[in-house]
């Protein structure tokens, strides 16, 4: 008390000299840990703690406060420690939840607070970067322009992607949207897209083929990998986008373009509704929480195409959402196809058919890409569209067994063709001039006199020259023509077997 009394002058003067302890007055909150369990700390005793304010525990573990009480505060655990238990003590650090950021973490598989997985050394990071922030004003905004090539043939040519759209992978359980989002990621390879690939909920096998793949493909360099697995608790599931959202914001904001592939959204909405069913908060539609369509928007809304005054890079982001029975009226399904610029959706029963990539695509839809296109596909894929669309709806009448028109059975018989076509194996991502070269080829009729596995072998003998000997994509249509038949003379008109 003596101490206290003492004017302020005189203590600094004592504080300097040594041996003089002056003790001083300083006021902090202690909370008390109520319960732990599945992933989350009660505690009490700390009145002024706020949202998103990471809590220290005596032993040193942390927690992300995520649900204020009126008595009790509700934490999602981030790090914990063997000397945590009931009764520890708690307190409010003032920080917000951040993670490193930067070029180290290029290939490398992190987990959602930016902790190695890989088995080296933690990544150096550049800088760090809070996991929740604004997404980019208006202002910094500018318009889809420039193409985002997945590599695909029916995305690139009828449901173009441009840089800073929102695309959704959509489709049941083993139609292969993870396999489409690969091949998108693979098909950055060589070019200035860097990746971003978060997988959440899945099991410890999948995440290893996964990385596996990008290895192989060459392209796990360029792409950084977010894993919450299936055996961790639903709060890192849940920040496992965001973290990977934040990793790629960094990029953006640098300049550069960056794919960010989320897979998948169901198990994180999932993940979700388990933290707020356990923090008992009050449950809303199908039991998730009601502010579960605000999870994904804030997500997604940081996705987009900066002005060319902030850098002008782009943010990519495919989510993928998994329905039941192809049911895409169900929440979270209707949520994200109002969230994004569009769809690609994949039907079950195309796949049991075998007609691979499953994309069925008269319910898919590209509202932004068209102007992002690249002109001379563009011109081509129109023409290739409209040829499909009506195949479709002509191939209907084909069921009852009529007899039909010469002109309609001409078209179905193109049609099918077309369909042969479009088939894409795994892992086998087209560059563009690949595209442009089969696009022509179809339009000038090239392989209308193909039947069977004939089509699928001139197809490849095209791509193959394609890639290495084409005029270029700027070149016109006359000498991509000239090309292509020239081509085929040479090789007798017969393509190799
Ligand atoms: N274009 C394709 N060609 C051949 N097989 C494919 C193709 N796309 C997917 N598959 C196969 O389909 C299965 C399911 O794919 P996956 O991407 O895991 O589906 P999902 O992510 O929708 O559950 C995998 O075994 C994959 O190898
Ligand atoms: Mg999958």
């Amino acid at each position: 008390m003596a101490a206290e009394r003492a004017p302020p002058a005189a203590g600094a003067q004592r504080r300097a000299t040594p041996g003089a302890y002056r003790p001083q007055l300083r006021v902090s909150e202690m909370g008390r840990v109520v319960a732990i369990g599945d992933g989350i700390v009660w505690v009490e005793g700390l009145p002024s703690a706020a949202m998103d304010e990471i809590l220290r525990f005596g032993d040193g573990s942390e927690a992300l406060v995520f649900h204020l009480g009126s008595r009790r505060i509700g934490a999602i655990l981030l790090s914990q420690k063997d000397g945590l238990v009931a009764g520890a003590s708690a307190h409010l650090t003032g920080r917000r939840l951040d993670i490193g950021v930067g070029d180290d973490f290029l290939g490398r598989v992190v987990d959602p607070l930016g902790r190695p997985l890989d088995g080296r050394p933690a990544p150096l990071p550049h800088r760090r970067r809070a996991l929740e922030t604004a997404s980019p004003p208006i202002i910094a905004r500018d318009f889809v322009v420039r193409p985002l090539l997945t590599g695909n043939r029916m995305v690139d040519t009828m449901i173009p992607i441009g840089r800073g759209q929102r695309q959704l992978i959509i489709g049941d359980a083993g139609t292969g949207k993870s396999s489409l989002a690969l091949d998108a990621v693979i098909a950055q390879k060589g070019g200035d897209v860097l990746c971003v690939y978060v997988l959440i909920s899945q099991k410890r096998s999948a995440v290893v083929a996964t990385v596996e793949t990008l290895r192989r493909a060459g392209v796990l360099d360029i792409s950084c990998v977010v894993v919450a697995e299936a055996t961790t608790t639903p709060g890192l599931k849940f920040l496992a986008p965001f973290a990977g959202c934040t990793l790629a914001e960094e990029w953006m904001w640098g300049g550069r373009d960056v794919l960010v592939v989320y897979d998948d959204l169901t198990t994180h909405a999932r993940a979700y509704r388990e933290l707020s069913l356990l923090l008992r908060r009050p449950p809303g539609r199908e039991a998730y929480p009601g502010d579960v369509f605000y999870l994904h928007s804030r997500l997604l809304e940081r996705s987009t195409c900066l002005a060319a005054h902030y850098g002008g890079g782009s943010m990519t982001a495919l989510p993928i959402v998994e329905t039941e029975q192809g049911e895409i009226a169900a929440y979270i399904p209707t949520n994200l196809i109002s969230i994004t610029d569009g769809q690609v959706y994949l039907d079950p029963a195309l796949f049991s058919r075998g007609v691979l990539p499953a994309i069925d695509i008269t319910r898919s839809v590209s509202r932004i890409g068209g102007k992002a296109q690249l002109p001379a596909i563009k011109a081509e894929a129109g023409r290739m569209k409209l040829d499909f669309l009506q195949f479709l709806e002509l191939e209907v009448f084909t069921r009852f067994g009529s007899r039909l028109e010469a002109g309609v059975e001409a078209k179905i018989r193109r049609g099918r063709l077309l369909r042969e076509l479009l088939k894409q194996e795994r892992l086998a991502p087209l560059g563009p001039e690949q595209q442009l070269a089969w696009l022509v080829a179809y339009n000038e009729g090239f392989f209308d006199a193909c039947a069977g596995p004939q089509v699928q072998r001139r197809l490849a003998w095209l791509l193959a020259r394609a890639a290495s000997a084409g005029p270029g994509l700027s070149a016109g249509r006359e000498a991509w023509c000239a090309c292509i038949e020239a081509w085929g003379a040479e090789a007798g008109d017969e393509p190799p077997a």
